[in-house]
């Protein structure tokens, strides 16, 4: 006969001669976990898991990630249908309200933005004191704290939503503003004329001196990577943007924080490091080849950038959904493949590697999305800030997501000890 498995609402765990039950959580795609909030109480243990790998943080209905399967849905809806056919402030709208946007509401949304683009003229004084080589993700961590000072009203839950609009409004303009002072041109005025991701362009790559119209082509593939990069659960800048938030500290100083994170080689730096590893390898007149036996030598530091994933051990949708628009893009623009080419023979070669294939190691979304900006002619050290432009909305969610939850806390994770025990204090003069 054949056995029949009870869905266990209970784990236990004997430790000491004692053992306790723990209440087994399940989420709605099925996801199991056992809470160990009482642990301690019980029994005087805390759990070890450096890097988090084994721990839920929160419980959260914003983003569902399968990594095995190569899933992403934000709000219940597939990756690949809201970057064909949604446009980045619908995401928005979803990703914060949890619920796609009616007609109305999308369009009262959109003008709100529109109309919040501008920055205080005093901002430029703040980018004029900027070092010209500034990078500009340092920028904009010290820009987006830098607005809690221009708007000191007490954050409430009614008065929340302006500061949302505000980052969603404000972040483009920065994140140009940064650009043109690196590079010595006036900064440009946002223009209501246009859409959010045309808006960015021409405050990007217009003068004062003439007339610039977006490509509308390029616009929608702007808009697109922005969706692709709106949110991606409880990823290192989003913990580090509810974690400060725990503290209570506002959206501003949190989401200032999650941009600071982003900025590392691990996360949102990736990018940057894939298209100059692309740009080394086309300089060096290097093979893939020779390039992925370094990347797989134990003893070289070198890894192939804008591959594997903690979660993902799978090809990542986002990718998948970037690679086949790189092709239109770049043709579009007229630049040369190569750099495309040189991505593609990795990944071709890397896809049969055992060292790759093993490892469960695929292409993320850094790996393409850096030929797509280079092609929409975004500087290099522009790329984690994009991420950070994409990523506003899904930091919003999930800030007020916690600052909602009826079981919020302030993080404050354990540790294990492994210092010095209790000793004496000695004065200086009797030290050896
Ligand atoms: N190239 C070569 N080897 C790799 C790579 C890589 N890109 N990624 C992982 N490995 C190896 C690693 O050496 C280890 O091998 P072993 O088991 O023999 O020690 C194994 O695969 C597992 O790697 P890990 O570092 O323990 O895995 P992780 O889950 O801690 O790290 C990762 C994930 C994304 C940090 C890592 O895969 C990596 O450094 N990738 C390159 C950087 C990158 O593309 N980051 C962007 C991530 S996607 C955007 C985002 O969400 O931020």
């Amino acid at each position: 006969m054949p056995t029949q498995t009870v869905p266990q609402n209970e784990a236990t765990i004997s430790f000491n001669g004692k053992t306790i039950s723990l209440p087994v959580v399940r989420g709605s795609e099925g996801e199991t976990a056992i809470s160990i909030d009482k642990l301690r109480g019980q029994t005087g243990l805390v759990t070890l898991d450096p890097g988090y790998g084994n721990t839920g943080s929160c419980r959260s209905a914003i983003t569902f990630i399968d990594g095995d399967k190569g899933i992403l849905r934000y709000r219940g809806y597939p990756i690949d249908e809201l970057a064909e056919r949604a446009t980045f402030l619908e995401v928005a709208w979803l990703l914060i309200f949890g619920e796609l946007p009616s007609k109305p509401q999308l369009e009262e949304f959109r003008s709100s933005v529109t109309r919040h683009t501008l920055l205080h003229e005093n901002f430029r004084r703040f980018f004029e004191a900027f070092p010209k080589d500034a990078h500009p993700m340092a920028v904009c961590a010290s820009s987006v704290a830098a607005l809690t000072t221009f708007y000191q009203a007490p954050e409430t839950d009614s008065n929340v939503s302006e500061s949302v609009v505000r980052l969603i409004a404000k972040i483009p303009t920065i994140a140009a503003y940064a650009y043109k002072h690196s590079i010595g041109q006036p900064s440009m005025y946002p223009r209501n004329d246009l859409d959010y991701a045309s808006n960015f362009l021409h405050m990007m790559f217009a003068t004062p001196c003439e007339s610039y119209a977006p490509d509308p082509i390029l616009a929608r593939t702007l808009d697109m990577l922005l969706i692709l990069h709106a949110d991606h659960e409880q990823n290192c800048s989003t913990s580090t943007v509810r974690m400060v938030g725990s503290a209570r500290a506002n959206l501003y100083a949190s989401v200032s924080a999650g941009i600071s994170a982003l900025w590392g080689p691990l996360h949102g730096g990736a990018n940057q490091e894939v298209i100059e590893m692309l740009e080394r390898i086309e300089a060096e007149e290097g093979s893939a080849e020779k390039f992925l036996f370094k990347a797989k030598d134990k003893n070289d530091t070198t890894r192939l950038m804008g591959f594997g994933h903690r979660v993902y051990k799978n090809y990542d949708p986002r990718a998948a959904i970037l690679k086949k628009h790189c092709d239109e893009v770049i043709k579009r623009v007229g630049m040369s493949s190569r750099l495309l080419e040189i991505a593609m023979k990795l990944e071709e070669i890397a896809l049969h590697d055992d060292y790759f294939v093993s490892r469960k190691l695929y292409p993320n979304v850094d790996f393409y999305s850096g030929v797509i900006y280079k092609a929409l002619g975004i500087p290099v050290n522009m790329f984690t800030v994009m991420f950070a432009m994409g990523r506003m909305p899904g930091w919003i969610a999930q800030w007020l997501e916690m600052r909602r939850d009826p079981d919020f806390k302030i993080s404050r994770p354990r540790q294990i000890y492994t210092g010095a025990t209790q000793r004496a204090y000695v004065p200086v003069d009797q030290r050896a």
